[in-house]
C-alpha cells in the first residue's frame, strides 16, 4: 500500500528518514507528531452542550475555546509542552452553506473558526478541529463523506492545525478505509502541517485487526478504544485493554505516529489524587498524546502541579519514542516499564487492590528490562506519587516501595554518569558480578 505523496524540504526528509529508521516502521511522512502532542479537547467535560443560554460557561462556543487558550498561554500549560487547543464535535451548524462548504454555528461562534484560529495563534497556541468521515458526525452534524477534499481546503484555508477525524455514520468497511486514506491525502494535498487524529482502528476493530502498518502511513495518531470516562473504572479498562493488546500496539507506536488512549481526565470529579496519579503515570509510560479534557478556568493546584511535572512529561515525551508495556500482573500490582533515551527508563507499579491501605511492593531491580535497565548500577528517582532520590542501586538488589490502593509509584532509572560517558566513547559497562 502507497503512502500520501512526499513532497518535504531537506530538513524535514532527513527528520523522517531518521525517524523511519529509529522506529523500524513507516510512518505518515508529513513530519509531525514526533513526540506525542500535547493540548486540550473540549469532549469528556464539556461533551455537546450547545444551549449558551442555560450553560454560558460550559457551551460549544469560540468563548470557550478563547478562555482556554488564555488560561493555556498564562498560566504555564504552554511552556509545558501543551499546545493544541482542540475543538470536538458540535461545533458545526446543522447544515453546509449553499457552496456546500462546513460553517460554524452562528451562535455559538459568530467570529467563525478562521479568526478562532487567529487568536490561537497569536497566543502562540495551535488549534484543531473535529469532523468524520461518514455521513454525520457522531452527534449528528455533517459528515465529511464524499468531500475529504473541500473539507480538507476549508480546514486549511481557516489556519487549523489538527484534525481529530471520527468514525461513525460509515456504511461499509471499504468506505471506513478509503475515508480516512483519502481525508490524509487530503490534508497533505493543501500544504498546511495538519497533524491527523484518527479513530480507524476503533471503528475497524469489530469486524477486522487492523493493520498497523497501514494506518501508520496515513494517520499521527489513532484511538483504538472506547471513549474515556471521568472513573476509575475506566481508566482500568483502558489500561487492561491496552496491556492484552500491547503485542500488536507497542510496535506501532514511534515518532509520527502513536497509540491514543483517550483524553486525560485529571482535575475533573470522577477520580482520587490515586487514580489521577495513575493516569499521568501511565498516559507516560504508554507515549499517549496528552490531550487533558477539564476546565482550567477551575482546577485545583494539585492537579495542575500533576498535569505540568516536567519530569512525567518528558517521558511521555521521550525522543526515542518506544511505547512502554505492562511488564507483569501478580498479587494485585501492575508493572510496567518503558525504555527512553540515554539508557534511562520509566517503571510503574500500580497497586490495583482496591481495600486496604498502602501495600508493599518488592522489585528484583534484575527483571527490569530484560536484566539491562539496571545492569551493573542505576540510579533512581521516583517521581510520583512524590518526588525523591532514592539513590545508587545495583541490579541485584531489590527496591521496595509502598504503594496506595488504585495509585502508582513512578521511578525513573539512569544508568550512573561513568556507563553513559563509556557508552558515548563506544565502550559497554562491565557488569560488577
Ligand atoms: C465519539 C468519539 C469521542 C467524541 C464523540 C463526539 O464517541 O470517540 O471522542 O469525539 O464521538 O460525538
Amino acid at each position: 500500500m502507497a503512502g500520501p505523496p512526499v513532497a518535504l524540504p531537506p530538513v524535514l526528509l532527513v527528520v523522517v528518514v531518521v525517524v523511519v529508521l529509529v522506529s523500524g516502521v513507516e510512518a505518515l511522512s508529513n513530519g509531525l507528531a514526533l513526540t506525542p502532542p500535547m493540548g486540550w479537547l473540549h469532549w469528556e467535560r464539556f461533551l455537546c452542550h450547545t444551549d449558551c443560554g442555560d450553560e454560558p460557561l460550559a457551551c460549544v462556543s469560540e468563548q470557550l475555546f478563547m478562555q482556554m487558550a488564555d488560561i493555556m498561554a498564562s498560566e504555564g500549560w504552554k511552556d509545558a509542552g501543551y499546545q493544541y487547543i482542540c475543538i470536538d464535535d458540535c461545533w458545526m451548524a446543522p447544515t453546509r452553506d449553499e457552496d456546500g462548504r462546513l460553517r460554524a454555528d452562528p451562535v455559538r461562534f459568530p467570529s467563525g473558526i478562521r479568526r478562532l484560529a487567529n487568536y490561537v495563534h497569536s497566543k502562540g497556541l495551535k488549534l484543531g478541529i473535529y469532523e468524520d468521515v461518514g455521513n454525520h458526525t457522531c452527534a449528528g452534524y455533517p459528515g465529511s463523506f464524499g468531500a475529504y477534499e473541500l473539507d480538507a481546503q476549508t480546514f486549511a484555508d481557516w489556519g487549523v492545525d489538527l484534525l481529530k477525524f471520527d468514525g461513525c455514520y460509515c456504511d461499509s468497511l471499504e468506505h471506513l478505509a478509503e475515508g480516512y486514506r483519502n481525508m490524509s491525502l487530503a490534508l497533505n494535498g493543501t500544504g498546511r502541517s495538519i497533524v491527523y487524529s484518527c479513530e480507524w482502528p476503533l471503528y475497524l476493530r469489530p469486524f477486522q485487526q487492523p493493520n498497523y502498518t497501514e494506518i501508520r502511513q496515513y494517520c499521527n495518531h489513532w484511538r483504538n478504544f472506547g471513549d474515556i470516562f471521568d472513573s476509575w473504572d475506566s481508566i482500568k479498562s483502558i489500561l487492561d485493554w491496552t496491556a492484552s493488546n500491547q503485542d500488536s500496539l507497542v510496535s506501532a507506536a514511534g515518532p509520527g505516529g502513536w497509540n491514543d488512549p483517550d483524553m486525560l481526565v485529571i482535575g475533573n470529579f470522577g477520580l482520587s489524587w490515586d487514580q489521577q496519579v495513575t493516569q499521568m503515570a501511565l498516559w507516560a509510560i504508554m507515549a499517549a498524546p496528552l490531550f487533558m479534557s477539564n476546565d482550567l478556568r477551575q482546577i485545583s493546584p494539585q492537579a495542575k502541579a500533576l498535569l505540568q511535572n516536567r519530569e512525567v512529561i518528558a517521558i511521555n515525551q521521550d525522543p526515542l519514542g518506544k511505547q512502554g508495556y505492562r511488564l507483569s500482573k501478580e498479587d494485585n500490582f501492575d508493572l510496567w516499564e518503558r525504555p527512553l533515551s540515554n539508557l534511562t527508563w520509566a517503571v510503574a507499579m500500580v497497586n490495583r487492590q482496591e481495600i486496604g491501605g498502602p501495600q508493599r511492593y518488592s522489585l528484583p531491580l534484575s527483571v527490569l528490562g530484560n536484566g539491562l535497565a539496571c545492569d551493573p548500577a542505576c540510579l533512581i528517582t521516583r517521581l510520583l506519587p512524590t518526588r525523591a532520590e532514592l539513590g545508587l542501586f545495583s541490579w541485584v538488589d531489590i527496591l521496595s516501595q509502598r504503594v496506595n490502593p488504585t495509585g502508582t509509584v513512578l521511578l525513573r532509572l539512569e544508568a550512573p554518569a561513568q556507563s553513559r560517558r563509556a557508552l558515548s566513547g563506544g565502550r559497554l559497562p562491565r557488569p560488577i558480578l
